[in-house]
């Protein structure tokens, strides 16, 4: 029996996961490591944590697994995306990494537009837009602000292909990840020429790029000492923890999307065709199947509004469920269970930590419209769960603009807990909302690509077949959902009004 790794570099930390050919989990193992803000608006972390982590992580989940090197199949790379990791030309570091959520280079991102010649091009380029997350503008950031450094680049790799050169001693990425770069012709699935000579970036210090389920190299004899692993083991392409994760839960098929709900909210179409969003109001990016693109919306306060909510309002159903070893959350939802849908005019705007998708303002605030003396606590609580469902609608009904149908929505992260908020959900979204067996994550779409390459599947399709399955329904309920169909143009209404307010506010 084939056993398949999945390592995923995330921002807090680096995580091993084992499964077998039928998508078992056989172990699992995360090691933590630091985040760093050295100034207001900056966010890094240090590579070499991310190798110490990853071979802990290794080592501990091949004993817990009580397999050794030698049962691996194939391994798949995952990780948080965008990052910016340059090494010099023997190899080494030269400056902790810049990471995606690091917000210091909006001025570049100017910069890059106007000399691409504005948003239209940097669409029609990479099929984005340029955004202070990406990594293009934290090279340009770089050259401006740290030339000794600058000077000295020889290699930009992303943080998951960090862990590939000390893996393999290899120089490789693959399309999901390099599509978050801003030097990538997403359409075409190869780095930008166009773009990298446009920002004087030299083509030689960017990876070779593989499809997702390439083996790009094998483990080197170095890697496997520090590691237990055996050398020459493959190591496939892998994905962007998005993508990633995205192959996890089987969204690999037009029709099936993806909607998790953690403190962001963050919603994954399949697309088999290549259409940029004309705006850049969407990320489309390559997706780890061939031959196939994704296009995806992120929200930055999903099931953060909530907790946000337990957190300023709701002292009392905290200290009950502190006596009772009840969940708050379970508290706040059975008071908006017992409120009609609507809420009975009261809107909510998730907007607490500006807003990303479909409105790029970071100066967008939350708000509840319409409170009347008629209004308790679960009206809010309701108005809550409707109006971040009405934030994820937004993203959805960009994505169907590309021409993409929605025909089954999988719902993962905290948001997907709640039967109460996934009926809103399904509601709102006027489709079926279905829970999977697979909760591991971006991890476990790695192994999958890894058991493609290895040959134990012919394809990230029969991977997905053999290991997701569907383990629960919630279909829309007729009459509900057309009250949210007449609802939601009002929602719609609100930021455009509200927007010189959250102007003047800030
Ligand atoms: C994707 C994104 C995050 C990071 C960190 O665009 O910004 O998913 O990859 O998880």
């Amino acid at each position: 029996m084939a056993v398949l790794l999945g390592i995923d570099i995330s921002t807090t930390g680096a995580k091993a996961l084992l499964v077998n050919e039928q998508g078992a989990v056989l172990a699992s193992a995360t090691e933590e490591y630091p985040l760093h803000t050295p100034k207001p608006l900056w966010s890094e972390q240090n590579p070499e944590d991310w190798w110490q982590g990853c071979q802990r992580a290794i080592r501990r989940s091949l004993a817990s697994a009580g397999v050794t090197g030698a049962d691996i199949a194939g391994i798949g790379l995952t990780g948080q995306m965008h990052g910016m990791v340059l090494l010099d030309g023997a190899g080494q570091v030269l400056r902790p990494a810049i990471l995606w959520n690091d917000q210091r280079t909006g001025p570049q991102c100017a910069e890059i537009t106007g000399w691409a010649g504005g948003l239209e091009r940097t669409v029609a380029l990479t099929g984005n837009a340029v955004l202070p997350g990406f990594t293009a503008p934290k090279i340009v950031w770089v050259r401006q602000n740290e030339p000794e450094v600058y000077d000295r680049i020889a290699h930009v790799l992303l943080p998951k292909d960090y862990i590939r050169y000390r893996l393999t001693g290899e120089f490789a990425t693959e399309v999901s990840d390099a599509s978050g770069t801003a030097l990538f012709d997403v359409g075409n699935r190869r780095w930008s020429a166009t773009l990298a000579g446009l920002l004087q970036i030299p083509m030689d210090w960017l990876p070779h790029c593989a499809e997702s389920e390439e083996v790009t190299a094998g483990i080197s004899v170095a890697a496997a000492q520090a590691t237990d692993l055996q050398a020459g083991t493959p190591v496939v392409g892998g994905g962007g923890d998005q993508a990633a994760q995205a192959v996890g839960s089987g969204i690999v098929r037009p029709g099936i999307i993806s909607v998790t709900s953690g403190t962001s909210g963050v919603v994954f179409a399949h697309a088999d065709q290549y259409a940029a969003e004309p705006q850049g109001r969407l990320h489309v990016f390559c997706h780890a199947v061939r031959g196939a693109w994704h296009a995806m919306g992120v929200m930055l306060a999903a099931g953060g509004a909530l907790r946000w909510f337990r957190d300023a309002l709701g002292q009392p159903e905290r200290a009950v469920a502190a006596l009772t070893a009840e969940d708050p959350y379970d508290l706040l939802t059975r008071e908006a269970a017992r409120v009609p849908a609507g809420a009975e005019g009261l809107l909510f705007l998730p907007y607490l930590t500006g807003e990303r998708c479909p409105h790029p303002d970071p100066l967008a605030r939350g708000a509840f419209v319409g409170l009347t003396l008629r209004h308790g606590k679960g009206h809010m609580v309701r108005a809550v769960l409707e109006g971040v469902s009405f934030g994820l609608r937004d993203s959805l009904e960009l994505i169907k603009g590309l021409g993409v149908p929605i025909e089954q929505v999988r719902a993962s992260g905290g948001g997907a807990v709640s039967p109460l908020w996934r009926q809103i959900q399904a509601d709102v979204f006027g489709a079926e909302l279905v829970l999977i067996n697979v909760t591991e994550g971006a991890a476990f779409g790695a192994a999958l690509l890894a058991g493609v390459g290895a040959g134990v599947y012919r394809s990230v399709h029969e991977a997905v077949d053999a290991a997701v399955r569907v383990v629960d329904r919630t279909a829309p309920q007729p009459g509900v959902a057309a009250e949210y169909e007449r609802l939601y143009p009002v929602y719609r209404g609100l930021y455009p009004a509200l927007k010189p307010t959250f102007d003047a506010l800030a």
